[in-house]
This record gives structure tokens, C-alpha cells and sequence, in this order.
């Protein structure tokens, strides 16, 4: 069996294996370091004069050294489909829904117009840093099928669904609680697990899909436990307004997915801005997660996320992007407006809580750890090379910087795609900024 080549790359390193509001020593920080990497996989991390003398010959050395390598990002709540829509303008969710984003999804039936936003939204996500992405589809399984082939092309971790939608939606995006039901079984048997592909089960929310889909849903659910379930929850008041209405037999919004057994390990609720604590312990004692999406809630006046009592409950977090609602993809410009959003709430965000949540913090809410995340030996090799110099004001206030603290801060508040100088997805350069 022949040794496969080594790769072994020069630059600071930064990652975690706890996380930073629980633990003072949740990260690991190489001002020189070497990462190693084999197969696609991490050999090893550390430091540059510790590991570079014990490379075997014929190792490839790839210099990033002024530079940051980091785990890639982790976006744990978008959706593809609504990429051209980015920046609709609307009075809130509901109108936005109707106006811009149903009208969105309705061309992703045809295989072709699927693949070609899907090649588009894969390469923007790269070319932000972000390796891994919790995704929606729409209703149609040619989206499903579009979406993996092209995320297949580049080796990505990725986890994705097809939207469930049997009312509240224009007939144009309605599938029925048996069609969808069997769509969904048939695209797990041929997507989940397949290479790096992960399927998730994805009724829109609450108000667009009968008793009987959910009913569905929650089986398919337990039928396939390691599958993943996506869905939003408790993002806007008008919308909790609907839901009280729909499901009056409901202590809450987070009831009605608990009632049909959705409350589980791997699943993923996006906003969750409108919990009370009761609903925060309950995600917490499911493992339940929830995807904070700051531009989003901002951008259409949802609402603002309570970090402070989130960890409080012990609630697992991640941070997305939630494009089209979200108004990047970059998850540097999600953290700007997260750290606003966490003062507005009068708590604080540290740079490096940030950091965790985009990488780790989502690993673990998606019971991925030890397979993304960080660089512990054998884990996946996507990683990131950010450039504190990628523009002449980062540049200046990087170089002033005096902890990594401040430093991670400047990138997060300064930062976006163009700070990210490379993308690697399982050892592979997926995206470069320039040409090499
Ligand atoms: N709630 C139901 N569908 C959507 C969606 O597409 N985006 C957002 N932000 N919220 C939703
Ligand atoms: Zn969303």
C-alpha cells in the first residue's frame, strides 16, 4: 500500500475543543504553526519548529505564513434556492415569503435552472469560507438531486433537504403529506450518507404543512435516526400569531414540533428569536439546536436572539447565514451583525465565541464532531486560510491589534469574503482569491 502524499501547511493556526463561554481554555493557538494533512484527512496540528523536522521527505510544504488557517466556517441554516433573491426588500416575513421567495422557488423543478443556481451557490459559499452548510432546497426533488451532484463535484460536507409544503402555499410549491413523504424516504436511500452527503427531513414550518405531513415527518424521523431534521421556528411575531391559531392545542410554537417527536438529536431550528425558557430547556434536554441568523432577523425585523439565555438553558447554538433572508453569505459579516445583536440584547459576544460558534459550536450542534470542526487528528481536512491584510483598513487595524482577541474582532467586524485568501474541502483547494 503505498503512503499517501503528505501536505503540510504553514501559517497561524487557530481552533477549539470546548467552547469559550464555558471553558478558559476551550481553543488552541499556534502563532507558528503546521498543519498536516493526508488523504483528505488532518495528520496533525502544532507547532512549525515542534513538527517540521519530523516531515518525511517528499512532504509538500505550502507557506501561509502572515496568515490565519482556521477550520472552515459552518453555515447551519440557508437556502439555496433563494439566492437570486438576495436583498428582497418586504415588511416582514410574510410578505416577503409571498412576494418574493415562493415566486423564488417556483423554476426548481427544471433540472437545469436547480443545477445552475446550485454550481453559482456552492462556489459563493467557498469563496466565503464556509465548507459546510445545513441547506434548503424547495419542494421539488430535482433541487435535491441538483444540489448534491453539485456539492459531490466538490467533495463538500453537506447537509440537505427537500422542502415539505402541503398548504399555506401556492399551489405552484405544494407537494402532499404521502408525495412528500415519499420523496423524502427516496432521496434519503439516495443521498444521505453518500460520500459526504447528509440528508435532512425539511417541512418548511409549522403554518405550511398539514397534521398529516408532520405526522409523516416525525415517523420518517425516527425511522432514519441519524438523519437530520431542518425547519424554522419562533422567528417573527406574526408568524407565532399564525401558529397560536393553527395548532391551538399547543403550549408553543417549539411544542407543536415536540408533539410530533421533532425534537431530537440532529435537528436544527432556524431563529428560535421568540422561545420562553420553557421551550429553551426542552430543546436543550432533546439536543435540539438552534441556528442564530443575525442579518436575517434584522434585515426583516424578526426579532433579536437571546444568547444569554440560550447558554443559560444550555441550548446548543450555531450560527447561519439564513440566505435570502440573511443579507450575506459571508459567516465574518454573520458574526459582525451577531455581536450587535447580542449587545442590543445586553450581553456580549466575544470574538472567540463567535469563532466556536461558526465552526465547533455548529459541528457539535449537528453531532459532527470528530468528523468537522476542528483539526483534531483524523478529522476531515476543510480549512480556511484568512489574511489579515486582505484590505488596506484591515490591514491597519489588524496590524494594531494586540491580542487574538482583537484580532479575530477586526476580522469579524471588517471582514468578509475577501479576507478569505484560500478554501480547502478534505485537503483539496476548492477556492483560491487569486490565481496562484
Ligand atoms: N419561514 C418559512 N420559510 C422561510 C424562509 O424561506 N426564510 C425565512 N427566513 N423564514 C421562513
Ligand atoms: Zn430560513
Amino acid at each position: 500500500m503505498s503512503t499517501p502524499q503528505l501536505q503540510a501547511y504553514r501559517a497561524s493556526l487557530l481552533h477549539f475543543h470546548a467552547d469559550p463561554a464555558f471553558s478558559d481554555s476551550a481553543h488552541t493557538w499556534h502563532e507558528d504553526g503546521l498543519l498536516l494533512v493526508a488523504d483528505g484527512k488532518v495528520q496533525a496540528a502544532g507547532d512549525y519548529a515542534l513538527l517540521h523536522a519530523s516531515l518525511p521527505p517528499g512532504t509538500e510544504l505550502h507557506d501561509y505564513s502572515g496568515k490565519l488557517i482556521l477550520p472552515g466556517f459552518i453555515d447551519s441554516h440557508l437556502h439555496y434556492p433563494q439566492t437570486d433573491m438576495i436583498g428582497s426588500p418586504a415588511p416582514g416575513l410574510l410578505p416577503w415569503l409571498e412576494n418574493y421567495t415562493f415566486p423564488t422557488e417556483r423554476p426548481f423543478g427544471d433540472a437545469a435552472h436547480a443545477a445552475e443556481v446550485a454550481e453559482f451557490f456552492l462556489d459563493e459559499l467557498l469563496r466565503c469560507g464556509t465548507t459546510t452548510a445545513m441547506v434548503y432546497c424547495t419542494v421539488h426533488a430535482e433541487s435535491v438531486d441538483a444540489f448534491f451532484n453539485a456539492s459531490e463535484r466538490r467533495n463538500l460536507r453537506m447537509v440537505g433537504g427537500k422542502v415539505l409544503m402541503d398548504r399555506n402555499c401556492p399551489e405552484f410549491l405544494r407537494d402532499t403529506a404521502e408525495s412528500g413523504a415519499r420523496d423524502t424516504e427516496a432521496l434519503i436511500q439516495r443521498w444521505h450518507q453518500r460520500g459526504r452527503a447528509l440528508y435532512a427531513i425539511t417541512p418548511r414550518f409549522a403554518p405550511t404543512s398539514t397534521d398529516a405531513q408532520m405526522g409523516l415527518a416525525g415517523e420518517l424521523a425516527r425511522a432514519y435516526p441519524d438523519t437530520f431534521i431542518q425547519t424554522h421556528a419562533a422567528e417573527n411575531q406574526d408568524e407565532c400569531a399564525w401558529v397560536r391559531s393553527l395548532f391551538p392545542q399547543a403550549r408553543s410554537y417549539m411544542d407543536v414540533y415536540d408533539g410530533y417527536g421533532m425534537l431530537r438529536p440532529r435537528s436544527m431550528y432556524g431563529h428560535c428569536v421568540w422561545l420562553d425558557q420553557q421551550d429553551r430547556v426542552r430543546m436543550a434536554e432533546t439536543g435540539a439546536a438552534a441556528a442564530f441568523c443575525p442579518t436575517s432577523n434584522l434585515f426583516l425585523g424578526s426579532g433579536l436572539f437571546d444568547v444569554a439565555q440560550a447558554d443559560s438553558a444550555g441550548m446548543l447554538v450555531s450560527l447561519a447565514s439564513d440566505v435570502g433572508g440573511g443579507t450575506s453569505f459571508s459567516m465574518l459579516q454573520t458574526m459582525n451583525e451577531a455581536y450587535k445583536v447580542a449587545r442590543l440584547k445586553g450581553s456580549y459576544l466575544p470574538a472567540l465565541r463567535m469563532f466556536y460558534l461558526a465552526t465547533l459550536g455548529a459541528a457539535r450542534s449537528m453531532q459532527l464532531e470528530g468528523t468537522i470542526g476542528n483539526f483534531a487528528a483524523g478529522t476531515e481536512a476543510d480549512f480556511i486560510v484568512l489574511d489579515p491584510q486582505a484590505t488596506p483598513l484591515l490591514q491597519r487595524r489588524s496590524s494594531r491589534s494586540n491580542s487574538l482577541e482583537e484580532l479575530l474582532f477586526a476580522f469579524a467586524l471588517l471582514g468578509d469574503d475577501r479576507a478569505v485568501a484560500a478554501t480547502y474541502a478534505a485537503g483539496r483547494r476548492v477556492h483560491a482569491r487569486e490565481a496562484a
